[in-house]
């Protein structure tokens, strides 16, 4: 009986709180309950940098529900709805920290790939790579993730190509990944989940690599192979000199004003000079550049790289970092009201048809001929993993954050904690002078009936009044 209610009570509590998923119509991201456009505010999460990921460990970047619960306080108070997480381990358990990220309104973009052998498509050798056993890797993290709300969606690739040379042989393969992840998603998902592409900032050939993913091949529309968004990791703004033209931003605005889907920053950040102003971000969310959905910062711990806002220390707490204080006073200048309220697209764009002729550099290999799923993998795709890993969201146990972490000048910051949203929301950056106001300027809760009422409640009042029903019944 005991057992029994404790399960009970945990689904209940469990399902008090999710954000809406994202959907994509048109050029955009949109909140599917509300249809507001969601523009992606968000940093790239990798605690340990590409080099700490170890899948004999035991560890990766979501796995431990303390860390977690200490870095989504965090990101809740700088004004983050989105998080980028790169090599994730679809063996571990994932449920704190995805439903720790879900209570704060904070989505996840997921990476499928590691930087280790086998777990990526080798920019040099791109046919030896695409192997039944790179696939089934892939489809491990859709296993993994496919059950959380809060997933956004999956990147099939990162910087496949990331110069001139690599544009040549490269291509079909992101194509052939993206159809093979949708067409897994499609068959073992209850929900669809977006697939797409980041892209390293290689000018000579970034429009074309955007339309060669952006097309349909054959003009059909269904075409599962096509990018659902695209990520441009940029690095061209750089000090507090730089300007929309300067940093190339009106370029770049220019060259995806006819996109049909949605173009974010998958990186941004330029780290010299250092501390970064981040004052792109008012470019980046003002009214010159509302063909993008927003973007990630890189990164949110700092590694040998040099980009975090954030330090682990050696004993376990952390201290923000001047980044973090100059990044925070940016987001609090944005206007929610109006990120929110600008109008998304309400239909599917058609994506234009395929051709040689979308691409203009001669040195990109714009092969339309996919490689063939490899056999081993399309038995994946028809029959599912068998007893995969899959995530779900489960009861939060804590919201108060037990490891110290100090501010800019040293004192320790009181009283750390999550703040879990109400109303299916995202978070959003707090309006200048107010703290912690996240939960304050959230818009009340739609109700939709029973299903709806539940999980729009607190948990501990569900708590409550579940213990009510159980006296009852007892
Ligand atoms: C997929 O991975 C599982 C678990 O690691 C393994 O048992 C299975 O043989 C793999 N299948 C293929 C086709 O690589
Ligand atoms: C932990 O390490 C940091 C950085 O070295 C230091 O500032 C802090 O005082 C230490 N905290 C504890 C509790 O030892
Ligand atoms: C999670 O991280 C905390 C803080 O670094 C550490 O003390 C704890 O041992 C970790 N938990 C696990 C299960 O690794
Ligand atoms: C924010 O945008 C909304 C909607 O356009 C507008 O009504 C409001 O005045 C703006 N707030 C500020 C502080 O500019
Ligand atoms: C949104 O669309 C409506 C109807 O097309 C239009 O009247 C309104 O001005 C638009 N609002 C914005 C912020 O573009
Ligand atoms: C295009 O890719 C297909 C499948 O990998 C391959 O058979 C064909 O030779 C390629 N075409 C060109 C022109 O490279
Ligand atoms: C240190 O910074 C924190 C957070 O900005 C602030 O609340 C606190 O008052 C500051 N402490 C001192 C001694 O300046």
């Amino acid at each position: 009986m005991m057992l029994s209610y404790f399960t009970a009570l945990g689904l209940l509590a469990g399902a008090a709180l999710a954000v809406n998923p994202v959907v994509m119509k048109g050029a955009d991201f949109v909140d599917s309950t509300t249809n507001n456009r969601v523009m992606v505010i968000g940093v790239d999460y990798q605690p340990g940098g590409q080099s700490g990921y170890d899948p004999g460990s035991g560890v990766d970047p979501l796995s431990n529900g303390t860390v977690c619960l200490r870095d989504a306080a965090l990101m809740q108070d700088l004004g983050l709805n989105t998080i980028r997480v790169y090599n994730v381990d679809p063996d571990l358990n994932h449920d704190q920290c995805a439903s720790i990220f879900n209570e704060v309104g904070i989505y996840m973009i997921v990476d499928v790939n590691s930087p280790l052998g086998g777990e990526s498509i080798d920019r040099s050798n791109p046919s030896g790579s695409y192997t039944a056993s790179y696939l089934n890797r892939t489809f491990a993290v859709v296993e993994a993730f496919k059950g959380y709300p809060n997933t956004m969606a999956f990147f099939a690739g990162n910087e496949i190509i990331n110069d001139v040379p690599t544009s040549k042989a490269n291509p079909p393969y992101i194509r052939a990944v993206q159809r093979d992840l949708k067409n897994y998603i499609a068959k073992h998902s209850s929900r669809s989940i977006p697939v797409g592409y980041s892209a390293a900032d290689v000018r000579e050939v970034l429009q074309d690599t955007w339309a060669y993913l952006q097309c349909a091949i054959d003009g059909n529309d269904k075409d599962v192979s096509r990018s659902d968004f695209f990520g441009l990791n940029s690095y061209s703004w750089c000090g507090d000199q730089a300007t929309f033209q300067s940093a190339g931003y009106d370029a770049l605005v220019s060259m995806f004003s006819a996109t049909t889907i949605p173009v974010f920053f998958s990186e941004y950040g330029c780290n010299t000079p250092s501390p970064r102003v981040f004052n792109e971000v008012q470019a980046l969310y003002g009214p010159q550049m509302t063909t993008l959905s927003g973007g990630l910062v890189y990164e949110f711990t700092q590694e040998t790289s040099n980009f975090g806002l954030i330090n682990v220390n050696d004993n376990g707490t952390a201290s923000l970092l001047v980044d973090y204080d100059n990044l925070q006073s940016q987001m609090s200048k944005l206007n929610v009201t109006l990120l929110q309220s600008s109008n998304a697209s309400q239909t599917q764009a058609q994506p234009p048809a395929c051709s040689s002729g979308v691409v203009s550099s001669s040195q990109f290999g714009a092969n339309f001929t996919l490689p063939s799923t490899p056999s081993g993998a399309q038995d994946l795709i028809n029959n599912g993993l068998s007893n995969p890993q899959q995530g779900k969201v489960v009861q939060v146990s804590s919201t108060q954050v037990p490891m110290s972490v100090y501010a800019t000048n040293g004192s320790q910051i009181e009283g750390l904690a999550i703040k879990p949203l109400q109303g299916n929301q995202a978070n959003t950056p707090n309006q200048a002078g107010t703290s912690g106001g996240s939960a304050s300027n959230t818009p009340a809760p739609k109700h939709s009936g029973a299903t709806g009422l539940a999980s729009h409640m607190p948990g501990v009042f569900l708590v409550g009044l579940f213990s009510c029903i159980i006296v009852l019944v007892l």
